[in-house]
């Protein structure tokens, strides 16, 4: 089977970090639904990792996670037929080697590590030859800060070209985010508003309802500022401010989007003041009793791990200056809210006479479920002088694809298009890098609020940029 492109497709994937959370909950479900859907794929997949584990044992794991999807098909069963599992040490060169040897075709390496293992590995990657083609795919986080992203860009560019290089982002593969460009780009409503003469501000929240799930070990040393702004919906923002590239190909899209990123600084420059965060106390979340975030198992309270995060930055473009972009996550929230919300300026004046509800435009496009709506002001129903908010909605149906479905086809079909660009990566840490740096001057206090409510109560009546 060849790429879009005529180009050979990938025969194996190895998946490095085969045992962790993440490959049975979202790499092998995704790539479940992936050979659900492309019956003639044939792939090997080859599971790597650390604890011994005999093929039977992993072929079970690949398999219940593929029933998950309910994947089935000609792709699938293939895929089942030729999978196996490699004990190794991500960090030695003579396991890699080994490793590359069982694949059959070009290869495909996906980290499902640890940063510092990542990195271990490939360094040590540097001591085997590579087979032509071979596609690097990593996930996030991409490097722990500029400095060690930027390190590890010099170092993966140096084994194979950026084309084969994947930086896993999988909000990319949401539906709603890719229907940003759609949306804007195709229907001549939006895309002349879309700038600081008719947009007041941006949200983009991402809000969850879900604690930490067992994840101390990664997740207390993140924080939601790492977790989700650095990566997650800072992509999200680009697509939002970017140009218009001149086609949806890789090279272009990929420029258009680094680009935006360039562009972005803290609000007023001002890294202490742009920033707030908060952490969970005990409480309850849809009636599950959560202990507080300080308590958990493996979280170490001295580290001030934030839980709630939340940015005002600008897009220092002439298309978007003065426009504040709000960008926050959290955890153990009362609601899940994932949403791209855009609210347009005022207009200029409101004819005497016509009175009620009349709020300012707001485009709301939903990340889970995926749809979006209009928030309008109308007036017609009732008393015809009267105007009233009108919601237009709509739900996109499920994307032919899972989001790391996606992910996996582009990393498969050898389609960087979904990918970070090396400086986009570098770009999001600096941003990131600022505000902790602020914060670890202790001069923006860590809050508090209880697991179950909507963040901390002085949150809701004032904002950062007031
Ligand atoms: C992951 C974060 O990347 O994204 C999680 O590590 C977060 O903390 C998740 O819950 C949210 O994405 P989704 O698609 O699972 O809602």
């Amino acid at each position: 089977m060849e790429t879009d492109s005529g180009q050979e497709n990938i025969g194996t994937l190895v998946v490095l970090g085969a045992t962790g959370d993440l490959t049975s909950r979202l790499l092998l479900p995704g790539l479940g639904r992936l050979l659900t859907e492309q019956p003639d794929r044939r792939i090997t997949l080859i599971g790597a990792d650390l604890p011994a584990l005999d093929d039977d044992r992993w072929t079970r794991t690949v398999r219940e996670a593929f029933d998950t999807v309910e994947a089935t098909g000609a792709a699938v069963e293939h895929a089942l037929a030729h999978t196996g599992y490699l004990v190794t040490d991500a960090s030695s060169p003579e396991d890699l080697r080994r490793l590359l040897g069982a694949a059959d075709g070009i290869p495909a390496l996906y980290f499902a590590l640890p940063p510092a293992v990542t990195a271990r590995a490939v360094h040590a990657l540097h001591q085997v030859p590579l087979p032509e083609g071979t596609m690097l795919a990593l996930e996030k986080p991409f490097g722990v800060d500029r400095e060690s992203a930027a390190q590890l860009n010099r170092r993966i560019t140096a084994l194979v070209p950026e084309d084969q290089i994947f930086r896993v982002d999988h909000f990319l593969g949401k539906s709603t985010v890719l229907n940003v460009l759609g949306l804007r780009f195709t229907n001549r409503l939006f895309e002349p508003l879309w700038n600081r003469d008719h947009i007041e501000s941006v949200e983009i929240v991402y809000d969850e309802e879900l604690g930490l799930e067992n994840r101390a070990g990664y997740y207390d040393r993140a924080g939601a500022l790492v977790d989700m702004i650095q990566s997650h919906l800072l992509q999200v923002m680009a697509l939002v401010t970017m140009d218009a590239p001149v086609s949806i190909e890789a090279a272009d899209l990929r420029a258009v989007k680094a680009e935006a990123l360039r562009a972005v600084r803290p609000w007023a420059g001002d890294p202490v003041r742009a920033g707030r965060r908060a952490r969970y106390t005990a409480g309850t979340v849809d009636g599950r009793r959560l202990p507080s975030y300080a308590d958990e198992d493996g979280v170490d309270p001295a580290r001030g791990t934030e839980t709630l995060a939340e940015v005002t930055l600008e897009a220092a473009t002439w298309r978007w200056a003065g426009v504040p972009f709000v960008l926050r996550s959290g955890k153990a929230l009362d609601r899940a809210r994932r949403e791209v919300a855009i609210t347009f300026r005022d207009v200029p004046r409101v004819p005497a006479g016509l009175d009620g509800r009349i709020e300012p435009t707001v485009l709301r496009l939903c990340l889970g479920p995926d749809g979006m709506v209009l928030e309008l002001n109308v007036n017609g129903p009732g008393d015809p002088f009267v105007a009233d908010r009108a919601r237009l909605e709509t739900r996109f149906g499920a994307g032919r694809l899972n989001p790391y479905g996606e992910v996996l086809h582009g990393i498969l079909g050898r389609d960087p298009t979904l990918s970070i660009r090396a400086e986009g990566a570098e770009h999001a840490w600096r941003v990131v890098d600022g505000i902790r740096a602020a914060w670890r001057t202790g001069r923006v206090p860590l809050e508090e609020y209880p697991a179950g409510s909507a963040g901390p109560p002085t949150w809701r009546s004032t904002h950062p940029r007031d």
